[in-house]
């Protein structure tokens, strides 16, 4: 068995979650929920990052003590998680002393090797990001990019981790290991910052001017820089855990790889004497209607809201489908009421509600044995045997859109074959050949309904349990075995109906095409 550890970004908890916070969470979910099922001992850890600037300050807005504040909003990050379903292992806050104590132990020991020096810092800061930004980060017109928000100008004495001196390293370590990120353009994007040479980094913060921090161990008068004590989660959570570290993955947006994750961390790690991670995922960012969607500027979806009109599959079902990892998407309400119609209202629904109506008005809820495949069979059978290779290699490979893209056309291939079939005219016939033949078509489209829950089920868990337990069917622990064609639920006493995914009636009409 293959230890399996995959870790989300931690959020900041100075707002409440939004579609791209769910978004993160829920393909960290798919991705994990396939490693288990794939027979991996997955750990999966999420949290949320509770120190910095942008929490105290959103903590003083509400006239609540930070702590306070974090608790509040730290609840409904984990009840989001509920909402959707994500399997973690663990859920890590970094106001927790098992997180501080790791925090304090890497700075101590970066302190003592003279890695850690104390210096004047002269330069901006953004606190929407909590990022230090150099004159080479403005726009042309000397302005600052949008994302950064407000930037601030500050002098101060503060520690500086050398940073610099790992760039060589760094290059070299990306250069031989060219896929730790995903997907690659962004690995070239890392190089490109490279070509640069790094600052050292500055890693604290006077205490007259943020409190809300980890104090360094080797000066109390200053707390540790917001990204230096978040990074450390993904080792900190599992300190007294061995052979879970180093991660396999860690999942993250687009916005937080260069350079707190393929810059900062890496070397934080090597300085430390650590292992490193094996890669990097970097996914796009939702749009919402066009618009930047981000707690800073308010241009939020709630997903709990969305969860209790939907349902939690519906919504993991189009983050998965619509968004190719890596890339940018937008998200509206027309395109998700299209997809959810189209791909489980009137597809997968539409082939369990046929399965049980029929199954249950021709042979009294029981799968009858299978005769043998004539072409209809054969075809279906063969899509199948084609799906199931294709599949597992697009879910490796993080093309998550076109594996479902697959997984459907066997479902709608499906719905095809039953239509082909007719069953409904087989069972009015008293012809033996007829008889035989609508046990065949009802027995195929049970297993082949089955076989198509095998590859949603990591995408849609819930909705799959229904489909299993409809069928009475007990999934076998072993993947290729219940990936295996072959009449496993002959004998299987089916439910008399079931409507996962009601149609959402909509009144708007979709665009033209253009
Ligand atoms: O960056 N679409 O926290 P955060 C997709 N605390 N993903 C989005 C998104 C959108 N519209 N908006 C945000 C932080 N995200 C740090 C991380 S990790 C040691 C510390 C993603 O709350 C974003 O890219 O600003 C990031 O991966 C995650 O949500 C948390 O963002
Ligand atoms: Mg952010």
């Amino acid at each position: 068995m293959d230890n399996f550890y995959i870790t989300t970004a931690i959020d900041y908890v100075n707002g409440s979650p939004h579609l791209g916070h769910a978004y993160e969470k829920v393909l960290t979910d798919v991705i994990a929920r396939i490693r288990r099922m794939m027979g991996d001992r997955v750990h999966f850890l999420t949290g949320v990052d509770e120190h910095g600037q942008k929490v105290q300050q959103s903590a003083r807005k509400r006239g609540i003590a930070p702590q306070q504040f974090c608790d509040e909003v730290s609840a409904e990050f984990r009840a989001m998680l509920t909402k959707l379903n994500v399997s973690n292992d663990d859920f890590i806050r970094t106001t927790e002393e098992r997180h501080k104590r790791v925090v304090r132990d890497i700075l101590q020991r970066l302190f003592d090797k003279g890695e850690i020096y104390k210096a004047e810092y002269q330069g901006y800061y953004s606190t929407r990001q909590e990022q230090f930004l150099q004159e080479k980060d403005r726009n042309p017109d000397g302005t600052w990019p949008e994302i950064f928000g407000d930037v601030m100008e500050i002098t101060e004495t503060n520690y500086f981790f050398k940073l610099r001196q790992y760039q060589d390293w760094l290059v070299q370590f990306l250069t031989e290991n060219e896929n730790f990120v995903f997907p690659k353009f962004r690995q070239k994007q890392v190089l490109e910052f490279l070509k640069e040479p790094l600052n050292d980094l500055c890693i604290s913060r006077p205490k007259e001017r943020l409190e809300w921090g980890i104090p360094l161990p080797f000066d109390e008068n200053f707390v540790t820089y917001v990204w230096f004590d978040a990074l450390v989660n993904y080792v900190s959570a599992v300190a007294d855990q061995p052979g879970v570290w180093p991660a396999n993955w860690h999942v993250i947006g687009k916005d937080i790889l260069v350079p707190p994750h393929a810059v900062y961390w890496p070397i934080m790690l090597q300085a430390a004497g650590l292992p490193l991670p094996k890669g990097i995922i970097a996914h796009g960012w939702w749009s919402f209607k066009g618009a930047k969607m981000s707690k800073s500027t308010g241009n939020v979806i709630a997903p709990a809201a969305f969860v209790d009109e939907f349902g939690a599959d519906a919504l993991r079902y189009f983050f998965l489908r619509e968004m190719s990892v890596g890339q940018d998407s937008d998200f509206t309400d027309l395109q998700f009421k299209a997809r959810y119609n189209a791909d489980l209202a009137n597809n997968l629904g539409n082939l369990l509600n046929r399965t049980l109506n029929m199954s249950n008005r021709f042979t009294a809820g029981v799968v009858p044995a299978a005769g043998a495949d004539g072409e209809p069979e054969t075809e279906l059978r063969a899509l199948w045997e084609q799906t199931r290779a294709e599949v597992p290699q697009l879910w490796n490979g993080f093309q998550f859109h076109l594996a479902l893209e697959r997984t459907i056309a066997f479902v709608t291939a499906t719905n095809a074959y039953i239509e082909k079939r007719a069953p409904w005219k087989l069972g009015k016939s008293a012809n033996p050949a007829d008889q035989a033949l609508l046990g065949t078509s009802l027995a195929t489209m049970a297993e082949a309904l089955r076989l198509a829950a095998a590859l949603l089920r990591p995408f849609i868990p819930d909705s799959v349990a229904k489909i299993h337990a409809a069928l009475g069917h007990t999934p076998s622990a072993d993947w290729a075995q219940e990936c295996a064609w072959g009449g496993c639920l002959q004998g299987a006493k089916l439910a008399p109906s079931l409507v996962l995914f009601p149609r959402i009636q909509s009144e708007e009409k979709p665009p033209a095409k253009p």
